[in-house]
């Protein structure tokens, strides 16, 4: 026996029974990660995470989705507006629910919605968090919802996605469904991602305020107009301002990476 060990490369009994010792190690703590998933309840396919999460990596789907809902209940108390105090509350845009799904543990006093313009996603999520209400919309199309239906509404990663139009009209709309008093919270790809864009496109988006630049990353996945867009605070404070009061702006404030632009309604 020993000699069929040494035959396996190992020099000593003990070499042996360590390189044991390093596998039942490395097998604990596949179960634990097993177990922290098991109870996160089950996880969307690879396509659908790919498509909200820019890669299938289920670890920094996770970790991202709990970043995102724990920023946004900062970003509210910022503004002294606790996220324990919303009861409707609509997660515009929600994809597979990577932030939905934290959600739920932050604001159970909440009824949850979320819609998307991703019919497969909204089904994935409506059959696997029966926490919430799901419900596919348009392009550009009203929600199904009535006017004034939401105290809360996010919107994380979507905006940062439209063109100057999609966004204009859905600024509109989520104004409609917001109810008086009620707060908004849309996440934007601020200076911090445009800084690094050449001199001529710098100058070009500070004077437009906002820009769409073409990537061939979502090609296939969603509808052509779908690509990545760039603001300026200048334009927001303006643009998004002509329709909601504007109660904040907060850089690179939703997992240190998107601006949050903090929207309210007046009473
Ligand atoms: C980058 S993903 C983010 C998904 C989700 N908010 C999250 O944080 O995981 C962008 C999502 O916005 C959705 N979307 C884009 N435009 C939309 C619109 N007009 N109405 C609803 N959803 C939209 C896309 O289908 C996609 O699921």
């Amino acid at each position: 026996m020993i000699d069929k060990m040494l035959g396996f490369g190992f020099r000593s009994v003990e070499g042996y029974f360590t390189w044991l010792k390093g596998i039942s190690v490395q097998l604990a703590m596949v179960d634990r990660a097993m177990i922290d998933l098991a109870q996160q309840g089950p996880m969307p396919p690879f396509h659908l995470r790919v498509r909200v999460h820019g890669s299938p990596d289920l670890a920094g789907f996770l970790a991202v989705g709990e970043r995102c809902a724990s920023d946004l209940a900062t970003a509210l108390e910022r503004v002294d507006r606790p996220l324990a105090a919303f009861a409707d509350i609509l997660d515009f845009g929600c994809g597979c629910g990577r932030t939905l799904r934290w959600m739920h543990q932050l604001a159970p006093q909440a009824r949850l919605y979320g819609s998307d313009i991703d019919a497969e996603a909204v089904d994935w999520t409506a059959k696997n968090m029966p926490f919430a209400m799901l419900a596919a919309n348009g392009e550009r199309d009203p929600l199904s919802y009535p006017a004034n239906a939401f105290d809360l509404i996010y919107a994380v990663s979507v905006f940062t996605h439209m063109t100057e139009e999609l966004q204009d009209f859905w600024l509109k709309e989520l104004h409609r469904v917001l109810r008086p008093g009620g707060v908004a919270l849309v996440t934007l790809h601020g200076y911090e991602h445009w800084q690094h864009f050449s001199p001529q496109d710098q100058k070009q988006l500070q004077e437009k305020g906002m820009m769409v630049v073409p990537t061939a990353m979502w090609y296939g996945l969603f509808p052509d107009w779908y690509h990545n867009s760039y603001h300026a605070q200048d334009y927001v404070m303006n643009k998004f301002g002509s329709i909601f009061n504007v109660i904040d702006y907060q850089p690179v404030a939703l997992d240190n990476n998107h601006d949050i632009v903090v929207l309210g309604k007046p009473a």
